[in-house]
This record gives structure tokens, C-alpha cells and sequence, in this order.
């Protein structure tokens, strides 16, 4: 077992991020460095408890650290006020104290929820991310971003609360569903796209070997993706100004995601491809960047089996309202203007506050018509 060890350096707050094949053998041992003596709540969706929930109990049963679980059900839907509230009543009936720890073993839906809970339970008690999807790997298990879905929009309630330790087994991901897979890939490629134009040309020529085996370069992509992830939270910790920048495509993809009722029937990453195709578009169209770049962009999204356009999304009946309004939804948007992440080429993103409005009715408008 080789394994990577990042730092993602908030004083008081700083933590560890694992990475490797089968570094979850390791988790008990990481974890009882922590603190000795203390027991642990796992958090896990039946999915994963199903396939990894066993190896992490044998790692915990190993240093003698005891632990209860609550396996929820699956999915996005999870991310509401009524399984917080299901997930707080368990941990309260555990008698969960602030010497505990609670440990989510999921994907971003799982660390999204159970960190939101230990944020606030007891006024908030130390939680460890073991990221199980690409996606969770790459962006949702650092920077301590946590929070719950509204009717009204993804993401709306929930609070900045780093874990004390990330632990990225990319072994776990031998299991995860090739859907779930490309949505993962969709972050990594992001991360280029925002800052780094070298590794989104690796990204896109890496695309199969990231996504098909536990070797060097799924490796190599996840600490790669928590390095850049890592030094734009140190900057940021609450996203005041450059942390947006981790939101390019977003702003469509929370829309998009709203118009499909968070149904599955459109992953958080396949929003993000399309999302991000829609931010070069307008970026284009805004003569920012140079003509082509969206063209590069949704090749290499499409390459590895991305939805680049509304076409490749499942309908929705989304309408050019529907998506401006949710847009305005966004956490970044203020006195009902939006704020999107743009880009002056690949690997050149910047965040525009005060978004004209009009050129964005135009594309969603023309991007909105099936062939
Ligand atoms: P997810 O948590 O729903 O997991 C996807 C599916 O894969 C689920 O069905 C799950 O049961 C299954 N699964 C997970 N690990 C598995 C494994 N190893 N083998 C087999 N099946 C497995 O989805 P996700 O894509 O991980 O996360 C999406 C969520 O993350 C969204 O809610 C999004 O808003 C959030 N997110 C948060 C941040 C952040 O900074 N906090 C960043 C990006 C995304
Ligand atoms: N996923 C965006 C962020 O963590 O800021």
C-alpha cells in the first residue's frame, strides 16, 4: 500500500488528507492518533455500508475503538431537514458527546449531511470524512463546506465545519457505478479548467486510466485535485472571494439540479459538466476568451461520457425562467444580480459579481432548443 499525505493548513483547524489504495485499513489507527478513548459514529448510506462498512468497523475493532452506525437511505433526497433530524435523534439516543467523533464513510451526500449534524449537534463535535466516490474524493470531503437541500435551492442551510482528517481509499472506488465515476471526473477536470491548464490536458488524456483502476493515476488525480482544493481553502476558508472560483459551472449546475428535483436523474457531476460547457459558452460569447475554448472544453467532457448540453440531459421541462430564477438562488448572488465563475481561456477562471442578465437569457435560450 503506497499512500499520500496532504495538509490542508488552517491553524487551529488543520487536518490531514489520506490517500492511496487501501488506505482504509489504516483508518482505526488514524483515528485513534486523533484522541485516544473515544467512540465513534458512522454515518454511511446502505450502499456503501453494504460493500465498506465492515472494513472500516474491522480497522476500528482493531485499535479497540467502539463505534455504532446509522446506515441512511441512498441519494440525494438524504440531504434534507428530515433525515438531519432523523440523524441528530440517533446521535443524541447514542448519548453522543463532544469527545466522540463521527465518521462519514459516503459519498458527497453522506459528508454533505453528516457533517452539517456534527456541526451542530452539542454545538458541534469533530467529524472525519472517508470519502467514497470519486466526487467526494476530489472536492465535497475537503474544505469543510457542509449543508442540507431546500425546496428552494441545493445547499441552502448548512455551515463551514473542517473534519479533522480526510481518508481517500481509492481502492473503494473499484466499486462505485461508472455513472458515479464520471460524475467524479467531472470535478477532476474542473480543477484544470479553473487554474491549471497542464493538468486538464492530463485529466483529459488520463480520463480512462483515473476512472478504470486504483493505480498511479487515480491516484495521482485525487491528490492533485485536494492539493489545488487544499490551497484555495487556505486562502478562503469562507469562500469571501477566491473560493468561488471552486464553483465554476455551478451556478447552472445547482439550476439544472433544481429543475430535476434532485431526482438522480441528473448527478451533481453530469450538472457540473454541463455547467461548466454552458460558463465557456458565455465566456465565448463575452469575447473573454478565445473562439474554440468551449469547443476543447466540451471534447474533453464529452470524451469521457459527459453531458455537455441540455440535449444530453434527461428532459426536465426547465424553462429559461425557471433556470434564472433558480440561478439567482445561488449563495454567491447579491441584490438579485447574479455572480458567475467566467474564464479568460483554459485554466484562466475568474469570478464576475454583477453578471448582466441578458446575455445569460440568451444562451440558456438557445441552449434550452432540442435538436
Ligand atoms: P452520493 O453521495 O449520492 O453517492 C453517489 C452514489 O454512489 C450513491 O448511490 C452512493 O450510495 C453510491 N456509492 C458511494 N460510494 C460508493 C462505492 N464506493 N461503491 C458503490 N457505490 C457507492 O453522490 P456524490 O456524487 O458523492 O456527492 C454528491 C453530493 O456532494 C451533492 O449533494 C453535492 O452537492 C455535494 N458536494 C458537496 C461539496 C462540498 O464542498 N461540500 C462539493 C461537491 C459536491
Ligand atoms: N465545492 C466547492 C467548494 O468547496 O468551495
Amino acid at each position: 500500500m503506497s499512500a499520500e499525505r496532504l495538509r490542508v493548513d488552517l491553524g487551529g483547524r488543520a487536518y490531514d488528507i489520506l490517500v492511496g489504495a487501501g488506505v482504509l485499513a489504516s483508518a482505526g489507527m488514524e483515528i485513534a492518533a486523533l484522541k485516544r478513548g473515544r467512540r465513534v459514529f458512522i454515518v454511511s448510506d446502505d450502499n456503501v455500508a453494504r460493500l465498506h462498512l465492515a472494513a472500516l468497523t474491522r480497522a476500528l475493532d482493531a485499535v479497540g475503538l467502539t463505534h455504532v452506525a446509522s446506515v441512511l437511505p441512498p441519494g440525494e433526497a438524504t440531504k434534507s431537514f428530515g433525515l438531519l433530524e432523523q440523524l441528530i435523534g440517533q446521535m443524541l439516543d447514542a448519548n453522543l458527546d463532544r469527545n466522540d467523533l463521527v465518521v462519514a464513510l459516503g459519498g458527497g451526500v453522506i459528508g454533505d449531511l453528516a457533517g452539517f449534524a456534527a456541526g451542530i449537534v452539542k454545538r458541534g463535535v469533530d467529524y472525519i470524512q472517508i470519502p467514497t466516490t470519486l466526487l467526494a474524493q476530489v472536492d465535497s470531503s475537503v474544505g469543510g463546506k457542509t449543508a442540507i437541500d431546500m425546496p428552494q435551492g441545493k445547499n441552502l442551510v448548512g455551515l463551514f465545519h473542517q473534519p479533522c482528517l480526510v481518508v481517500a481509499d481509492t481502492q473503494v472506488l473499484d466499486t462505485l457505478p461508472a455513472r458515479e465515476m464520471r460524475a467524479g471526473y467531472a470535478e477532476i477536470l474542473k480543477y484544470g479548467l479553473i487554474s491549471d491548464a497542464n493538468f486538464a490536458q492530463w485529466a483529459a488524456a488520463h480520463a480512462h486510466a483515473i476512472m478504470s483502476e486504483a493505480g498511479p493515476a487515480r491516484t495521482r488525480a485525487v491528490v492533485d485535485s485536494c492539493r489545488m482544493k487544499a490551497r484555495v481553502v487556505e486562502a478562503d476558508e469562507r469562500e469571501a472571494g477566491q473560493r468561488a472560483l471552486l464553483n465554476l459551472g455551478h451556478t447552472f449546475a445547482h439550476a439544472i439540479e433544481a429543475c430535476a428535483g434532485y431526482s438522480g436523474k441528473v448527478l451533481h457531476g453530469e450538472a457540473v459538466a454541463a455547467g461548466c460547457c454552458l460558463a465557456f459558452d458565455l465566456s465565448e460569447q463575452l469575447k473573454l476568451c478565445p473562439g474554440g475554448t468551449a469547443a476543447r472544453v466540451r471534447g474533453w467532457f464529452s470524451a469521457a461520457g459527459l453531458p455537455t448540453r441540455f440535449a444530453d440531459l434527461p428532459e426536465m421541462g426547465a424553462t429559461e425562467d425557471d433556470l434564472v430564477e433558480l440561478m439567482k438562488q445561488d449563495k454567491k448572488a447579491s441584490g438579485g444580480k447574479l455572480t458567475l465563475v467566467l474564464a479568460r481561456g483554459i485554466g484562466q477562471a475568474f469570478v464576475e459579481r454583477h453578471v448582466d442578465e441578458v446575455p445569460v437569457r440568451a444562451l440558456l435560450r438557445v441552449a434550452l432548443r432540442r435538436p
